[in-house]
């Protein structure tokens, strides 16, 4: 008997409409929900060519008789809901009845389907949303859908796609998410022939988040959990007259939070590390990111990010995901509580694993959680999984109090002092944008930067070092303080550029490979850029699933700063891979490369050194600024100082 049913208009027009299947993911998030609302303990999925070629699936859920097998692929056809009501408490991850038809109607599709009271299966073939053929099959219960030639009739659709790596690490940040949320089943997930990701069941979330992640970042995580009861219920009680004799007003349900969230000394680049599942969906909500960072407002800068992995239950009428097509937008129907409960325990952690007085007060105080999310000053939200959020730390920054752990800002320089505010010149046509040593942005426009002045830096004759960070020199121009540190950032910078140019980047070879264990969507992006980077002096090769071993380096970058340099070029680049071209690229990777190479501040330094470094600053193009932007040398002139003693 089957149990798929076509929804009348009345509720099918209930339905967010719209296009749900934009890309190989969108693919695979649809056929992993359905094969998790079969109730299957075992998904095994396969891709060629990020997807675009093929994507196969199989599990061991409860399967399809055949009149539901042929019934699954009409438009508006469940088993989930049948009546509106049922919209309002969803506690399946589908209910449209949409994906398949329109996955069938963009590709060619085969399907092998049984149940276990059944003794054959269903094969059914479907070309373009007409089908093709219908037989018999041999097959365990469970269900298999290969969708292969994603778009080759929809041309136009066809073009939209990205690299097959991007599309690749969509497909792969997607299947971690949800093998996150079901640490019970057994996920797997193979590209042509390397597996992407073997995840056995396991008993606790937290030997999931081992198998994924590794011990190393796991080790950096705290736990959380905490629980709330509702102060009344989400959905609005009927009127008195349609209640009957025995009406009993809906109990308030209760609010459960648990997951792992990082210290504030883990600091990602983007939000990617940051999942929040409700009900065991995966969600991409500004409502709840918004709790987060006001979790960890003042205690890390607005332009980071912490790792967070964040189950959310809650009773399923207090939820509505029927927002969106693709589901990943929800509404709380008492959003406001639930914000203010997620931002109070996340908080909690971390006041109990860290509470340092000034971290206490910097936590009280904030802005009304309801207003504060209405204004338009968060950042946009893209609706598809993995999809990077594009980051607008101005909106974020301008949102947060100071930050208190970060330097203070610089006191402007005032009164009578010989260094007075117009004497002293900076010598680049940036101001500094951040406290931190190497800064992620992307490096800057050189076309923008002032003609250098050559001369005038050849002629440097170093004084001595300020605090073994600033280098005092002088010349017939004046003092001059350079910043060491940025000063061979871009020495370097522009070394690696022209060696690239040539392939002649040094490296050198490490005494033993260094390992470096990466997340599943990391190796893939690792994949992408090894060539790039092999261009500018490493030999990396991937050892294992998810672990690189880097076999030489660029000359300059060793252990730590080797290994944090690698995961901001992976991070920055899982981030970019959307907008930038192959030269942005390049350039990115050097700045990184740089970066971390050059001699760091706090580092005393001889008058030789000090003199071949100002040397070398004189003969590079841009002189003036470091690959990000920020100044290398400030000047206080000849004329000013004389101007200063009263002497002109
Ligand atoms: N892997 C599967 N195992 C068992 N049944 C499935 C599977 N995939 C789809 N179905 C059936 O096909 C129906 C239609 O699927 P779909 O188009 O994704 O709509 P929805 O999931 O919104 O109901 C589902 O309601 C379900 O009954
Ligand atoms: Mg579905």
């Amino acid at each position: 008997m089957g149990r798929i049913r076509i929804l009348s208009d009345q509720v099918a027009n209930q339905i967010a409409a719209g296009e749900v299947v934009d890309r190989p993911a969108s693919v695979v998030k649809e056929m992993l929900e359905n094969a998790l609302d079969a109730g299957a303990t075992h998904i095994r999925l396969e891709v060629e060519g990020g997807g675009r070629k093929l994507i196969k699936i199989s599990d061991n859920g409860c399967g399809m008789v055949r009149d539901d097998a042929l019934l699954a692929f009409e438009r508006h056809a469940t088993s989930k809901i049948r009546s509106s009501d049922d919209l309002l408490s969803i506690a399946t991850l589908g209910f449209r009845g949409e994906a398949l038809p329109s996955i069938a109607s963009i590709s060619r599709l085969q399907i092998e389907t049984r149940t276990s009271e059944e003794k054959t299966g269903t094969h059914i073939e479907i070309v373009g949303g007409k089908i093709a053929r219908v037989d018999d099959a041999a097959i365990p219960p469970g269900t298999t859908i290969a969708v292969r030639d994603l778009f080759f009739n929809t041309p136009a659709r066809r073009k939209f796609l990205k690299a097959e790596s991007t599309e690749l690490s969509h497909v792969t940040a997607l299947v971690t998410h949800y093998a996150l949320a079901h640490p019970g089943k057994h996920f797997e997930l193979h590209s042509a022939s390397h597996a992407l990701l073997i995840a056995p069941p396991v008993g606790k979330p937290v030997e999931r988040l081992h198998q994924i992640f590794g011990s190393e970042l796991v080790n950096q995580l705290l736990p959380f959990a905490a629980e709330r009861s509702l102060e009344h219920a989400g959905l609005p009680e009927p009127p008195p007259w349609k209640r009957d004799a025995n009406y009993e007003r809906p109990a308030p349900g209760f609010l459960r939070l648990s997951g792992f969230l990082s210290k504030p000394e883990l600091q990602k680049l983007n939000r990617n590390s940051i999942y929040v599942f409700v009900n065991q969906r995966l969600v991409r909500d500004r409502l709840i990111l918004h709790a987060v960072s006001e979790a960890y407002r003042n205690i890390m800068p607005p332009t980071s990010f912490p790792v967070i992995l964040m189950f959310l239950e809650m009773p399923p009428e207090e939820v509505d995901v029927n927002v969106h097509p693709a589901k990943t937008e929800v509404r709380f129907r008492q959003s406001s509580f639930i914000h203010d409960f997620v931002r109070d325990s996340l908080r909690n952690a971390l006041i109990q694993a860290r509470p340092a007085a000034g971290f206490l007060q910097a936590l009280t105080a904030s802005p009304n959680a309801a207003s504060a999310i209405s204004s338009a000053l968060l950042p946009d939200i893209s609706p598809l999984p993995g999809d990077p959020v594009p980051a607008t730390p101005e909106a974020l920054a301008s949102d947060a109090a100071p930050f208190q752990l970060s330097p203070p800002e610089p006191e402007p320089i005032t009164g009578k002092l010989p260094f007075s505010a117009a004497g002293l010149e900076v010598i680049a046509s940036t101001m500094p944008q951040a406290a931190h040593e190497c800064d992620s942005q992307t490096p800057v426009d050189e076309d923008q930067l002032p003609p250098a002045n050559l001369n005038a830096l050849a002629s440097l004759k170093p004084l001595g070092q300020m605090r073994e960070s600033f280098i005092l020199a002088i010349n017939d121009e004046g003092l001059w303080i350079i910043d060491q540190h940025v000063a061979h950032e871009r020495v370097l910078f522009e070394k690696i550029l022209r060696e690239r140019q040539v392939e002649r980047v040094q490296r050198q070879r490490l005494l033993m490979p260094m390992l470096v264990d990466l997340l599943p969507q990391q190796m893939v992006v690792f994949a992408a850029i090894a060539r790039e980077l092999e261009r500018n002096g490493f030999d990396a090769e991937p050892f294992g699933p998810r672990t690189i071993a880097i076999k030489a380096a660029p000359i300059g970058l060793e252990g730590n700063q080797l290994e944090r340099m690698l995961v901001e070029v992976l991070e920055q680049s899982e981030r970019e891979s959307q907008r930038e071209n192959l030269e942005t690229m390049r350039t990115r990777i050097a700045a990184s490369i740089a970066c971390h190479a050059a001699i760091k501040v706090n580092t005393p330094l001889d008058p030789t050194r000090m003199e071949w470094l100002l040397g070398e600053l004189a003969k590079t193009e841009h002189p003036t600024s470091c690959p990000h932007g920020r100044p290398i040398a400030l000047r206080y002139a000849w004329k000013d100082i004389q101007r200063a003693f009263q002497r002109i």
